[in-house]
């Protein structure tokens, strides 16, 4: 039994509570390009550890969908370590479809960079608003969005495939 929870639940992914905080670095944000899907994969299942991560075909179609806005937060050797996705195929409303950042780099404002990275080019791009949904369990997430100026517009019942419900948030981006 204890092997088929070691094979099931890796022992190289931390659990949350022992994450050790990465060594102070600096990070800049670039495009993600279809050379980063394995380590875009690999960091995406550390960083939904327990819940719902895009599969490898999502990815795909994400990375090379000319509607789709990309991004990568990279440190200085250039390790991916958070990313974010954008559809830009609706209107003048842009849609956040994920953003996360790996467990040791958290809470030094990778996000917020991340977002407003996003945010100047969908203005540059003429969208007038940005658009996300977000469990309702998701405090870190929804923290994240109401300090980027995002609010909350409607409540979707049982929008995850767990039957979780889920925000959607809103920003004017004019
Ligand atoms: C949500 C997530 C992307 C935040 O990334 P991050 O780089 O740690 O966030 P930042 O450091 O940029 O934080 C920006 C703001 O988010 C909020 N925030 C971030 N982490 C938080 C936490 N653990 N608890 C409460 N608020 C938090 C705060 O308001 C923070 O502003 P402050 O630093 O002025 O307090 C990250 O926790 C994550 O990857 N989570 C797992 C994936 C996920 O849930 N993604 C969102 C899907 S909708």
């Amino acid at each position: 039994m204890q092997r088929i929870r070691e094979l099931l639940e890796p022992r190289d992914i931390p659990d949350q509570n022992e994450v050790v905080p990465a060594p102070t670095t600096t990070y800049r944000v670039k495009p993600l390009v279809a050379s980063d899907l394995s380590s875009l994969m690999r960091l995406s299942v550390r960083c939904f550890r327990g819940s719902e991560t895009y599969n490898r075909e999502t990815f795909e179609y994400l990375l090379r969908e000319p509607k789709v806005l990309a991004y990568q937060a990279v440190t200085t050797k250039n390790d991916i370590v958070g990313f974010m996705f954008v559809l830009i195929n609706k209107g003048q409303i842009a849609h956040v479809t994920t953003i996360a950042v790996a467990p040791e780099h958290r809470q030094r404002g990778l996000a917020r960079q991340l977002l407003s990275y996003a945010e100047k080019a969908l203005i540059s791009k003429k969208f007038e608003s940005i658009v996300l949904e977000v469990r309702v369990s998701n405090y870190p997430a929804q923290n994240l969005y109401s300090n980027q100026d995002f609010v909350i517009i409607q409540k979707l019942s049982s929008y995850y495939s767990d039957g979780e419900d889920a925000f959607l948030m809103s920003k004017s981006l004019v």
